[in-house]
């Protein structure tokens, strides 16, 4: 079917509609964009694809995806284990607490799941190279489906600041490498105004595409677990993942396949965390940090450009934000590979970390149930264990 007439883009502030075209904000007011549907009319192909058995996988919830799922570049992304907490829940008082382990994903982190439908859209509209501004995982995914789609591609990193597990993965794949001098907030600038040439597809994940493929990973965790979770907790860097995980929650009530949405818990580095501020401060408008610093590089973001989605997801949720520092990070990451036998990377095991304060806090009762995102492979950080 052509996807043209359900999907379109929306600017989350002014909601203006746009057809789909190679934008990437407002025309009109600058902010972000989102991708909209015509719900009623997918409800009922939606519901019918859901009742069919088959593995999951990203390209499983084609109906809600704003590509063309024949045009599909794909590495097998998606459908990714839910282990249930065998011993750091009744640690933690605990009833229901469920890892969902993304990197288990093909390059190793849930940026899989939006690279497969960013870059399948790259390849619709002609692309010929994509870029993207990184911490270490988005370019290491992007590399791997660049190479796929017989694109070029381009990275920026923040030079000495990514893992060299993931550095090395961008170089195998093929992608030139561009390192910036600065923070990963420097590379992103540069990135969007090198985007401004039409030659070139930005994948971060101000692209709304990339938040589609991402926001499958909450229809997964309802069918895996045949309802939504009380509570979401994942890592917010640059904030795509959480408002994209947000997104598809509340597609699922949208669409009535729920009654209820869970309560989104975002956790930030002690180091990196202005949305945390603003959320603690009760502010409409996050203040970018100039010199985010942490032992989790891929969260180490002080101007993140998905803030006010994430805002919205948090306080919309009826969730929290909340801040770890690297000893509880590095200890939680320590806690997962020896308690659970899953091996997670900082940015992920913050996750880990924000679960245990927030069920000491008591925002967390211990007869709801959790879904902790583990976001990225441990074996991709080498040099930050034990650090
Ligand atoms: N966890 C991992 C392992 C990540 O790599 C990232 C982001 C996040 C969590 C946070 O997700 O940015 O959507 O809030 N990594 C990006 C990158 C920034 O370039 O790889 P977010």
């Amino acid at each position: 079917m052509s996807h043209g007439p359900y999907h379109y883009l929306e600017c989350i502030s002014c909601r203006s509609q746009f057809k789909p075209t190679q934008i990437y904000s407002c025309p009109k007011c600058g902010d972000l964009l989102q991708i909209g549907y015509r719900y009623e009319a997918l409800r009922p192909r939606f519901k019918r694809l859901l009742g069919k058995p088959g593995p999951h996988s990203v390209w499983r919830y084609r109906e809600l995806l704003p590509v063309s799922a024949r045009n599909a570049v794909t590495l097998g992304e998606g459908g990714t284990p839910l282990p249930r907490s065998t011993h750091l829940a009744s640690d933690l008082g605990l009833r229901e607490v469920y890892f969902k382990n993304e990197g288990q994903n093909p390059t190793g982190s849930f940026k899989d799941r939006g690279m497969t439908v960013a870059v399948t859209r790259a390849v619709e509209i002609g692309a010929k190279e994509v870029l993207c501004a990184s911490t270490g995982n988005t370019s290491a995914s992007m590399a791997a489906y660049a190479a796929r789609a017989g694109l070029k591609a381009t990275v920026l990193i923040p030079r000495g600041k990514i893992a060299r597990g993931k550095l090395l993965q961008a170089v195998v794949h093929g992608a030139r490498i561009r390192s910036v001098s600065g923070n990963f907030d420097k590379a992103l600038a540069k990135a969007r105004t090198l985007a401004a040439s039409d030659e070139l597809y930005l994948v971060n994940s101000l692209n709304p595409y990339r938040i589609e493929g991402q926001k499958t990973m909450a229809f997964e965790v309802w069918e895996q677990l045949g309802n939504v979770p009380d509570v979401a907790i994942l890592p917010v860097g640059n904030a795509g993942n959480i408002s994209a995980i947000w997104k598809g929650f509340w597609e699922l009530n949208r669409l009535r396949m729920t009654d209820r949405t869970p309560r989104m818990v975002g956790v930030q580095a002690m180091g990196a965390a202005p949305i945390a501020t603003a959320y603690t401060k009760r502010e409409n408008e996050i203040i970018p940090w100039p010199h985010p610093e942490t032992a989790a590089s891929a969260i180490r973001i002080g101007a993140p450009a998905s803030w006010k989605k994430a805002l919205r997801a948090v306080r919309d949720s009826g969730g929290s934000m909340l801040t770890v520092s690297d000893q509880e990070i590095l200890r939680a990451q320590r806690l997962l590979a020896t308690r659970e036998g899953i091996f997670a990377e900082p940015a992920s095991s913050a996750a880990v970390a924000g679960l245990i304060k927030a069920s000491r806090w008591k925002l967390i009762k211990g007869r709801e149930s959790v879904v902790c995102v583990v976001t990225g492979h441990g074996l991709k950080d080498q040099e930050s264990v034990g650090g």
